[in-house]
């Protein structure tokens, strides 16, 4: 066995497409050794093959172990034989820990104030699948299971623990009392093994008011499933924009990594070249952070992305500074190079 890293690019639909390419050149420049495969799922994939994850896709991300996932489209109506193919690959590399890191960064509108670790459960709760419809009422079971809390809680705790963060373990336990009540339980016993790790605990809808109202407040918030997919898209507006948000979704013993920005298929700047290819950068320095154990590259593409930023380079989703109102927005591989050139002056 060589220690060669690999990486598996699945592009997706939409701005997955343009975002991707650019990810695997600064993930190339930055690790010159990289071995990197491409390979398709999605609705398009779904529409011309009839899968939207096919066997190639799924082998070779697992012989991989590290992915980068673009975007899927996924209808939303109900369409027989077909399966959002990121549910699934998530499902199948059964990586149940979500890392949604979100800081402020330097452009118009962004709290500097943030920093913050969204850490969310990422098989569990309501999006276990489990809905059904008894006429007109429709039922949508919330799984809550002990291992389930526990596995996520401990991979949070880990984290606050090497980082210096104090853990907020997010819940609405005075009202879904059995649900939450058990999630609460359970992350409160892994509090308990780290005893050098700071623990509070926050209801999700104070958690969200108080975030908007003071970004600083928060270091790291362990939410369930649904709670973390929604604080953190609003911690995602609080930093800057959805196009800069990244995302790791992280399996047992760091096996199997998915990178995906935090974003959608974007289908209303899709095919025009303006895509924020950041989110996507930022979430392919994760995999270095986390699943390469590569940190000084992951540093070196989130120094690179600053300095862009801070130069006052943005795509048309970022809001023009108040200081330089006229200068003009740039594409996705305007972007992609700037990023790249940030990269080999760091080196030089
Ligand atoms: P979205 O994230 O695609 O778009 C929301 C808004 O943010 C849009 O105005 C879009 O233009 C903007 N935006 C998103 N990413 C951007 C980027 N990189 N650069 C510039 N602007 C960007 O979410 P939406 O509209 O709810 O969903 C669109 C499609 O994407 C749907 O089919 C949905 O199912 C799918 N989706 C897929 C996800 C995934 O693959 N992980 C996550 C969220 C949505
Ligand atoms: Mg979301």
């Amino acid at each position: 066995m060589t220690n060669q890293l690999r990486l598996c690019l699945i592009p997706g639909d939409g701005v997955g497409r343009e975002v991707v390419p650019v990810v695997g050149e600064v993930l190339r420049a930055a690790l010159p050794r990289l071995a990197v495969v491409e390979v398709e799922a999605g609705w398009e994939t779904f529409r011309r093959t009839g899968n939207a994850l096919p066997p190639e896709t799924l082998k070779a991300a697992r012989a991989c172990g590290a992915v980068l996932f673009g975007a899927v489209a996924s209808p939303s109506h109900p369409v027989a034989g077909y399966r959002s193919p990121i549910v699934a690959l998530r499902r199948e590399l059964d990586v149940f820990a979500n890392l949604r890191p979100l800081r402020g960064w330097l452009v118009a509108g962004a709290q500097p104030a943030l920093d913050l670790l969204v850490v969310r459960e990422n098989t569990e709760g309501l999006y276990a699948g489990r809905e059904r419809r008894e006429g007109d009422t429709a039922i949508s079971e919330r799984v809550i299971t002990r291992e389930g809390s526990a596995r996520v809680a401990r991979v949070a705790y880990r984290l606050a623990a090497e980082s210096g963060r104090r853990v907020t373990v997010v819940h609405k336990a005075n009202v879904l009392r059995v649900g939450d009540g058990l999630w609460r339980e359970a992350c409160l016993a892994v509090a308990g093994e780290f005893p050098q790790v700071e623990t509070d605990e926050g209801l999700v809808d104070s958690v969200a008011y108080h975030l908007v109202r003071d970004p600083g407040r928060y270091q790291l918030l362990l939410c369930p499933n649904l709670y973390g997919d929604i604080l953190s898209d609003l911690a995602a507006a609080l930093g800057g924009g959805l196009g800069m948000a990244p995302s790791l979704s992280l399996g047992f013993g760091e096996r199997f990594a998915i990178a995906e920005p935090v974003h959608g298929a974007a289908p209303d700047v899709a095919g025009r070249g303006i895509a924020n290819p950041l989110g996507a950068i930022l979430s392919g320095a994760l995999l270095a952070r986390h699943r390469w154990d590569r940190p000084d590259v992951a540093d070196a593409i989130e120094a690179a992305v600053a300095h862009v930023l801070a130069s006052g380079v943005r795509t048309p989703d970022v809001p023009a500074p108040v200081a330089a109102p006229g200068e003009s927005p740039v594409g996705t591989e305007e972007m992609g190079r700037a990023v790249l050139a940030a990269l080999a002056r760091q080196r030089r």
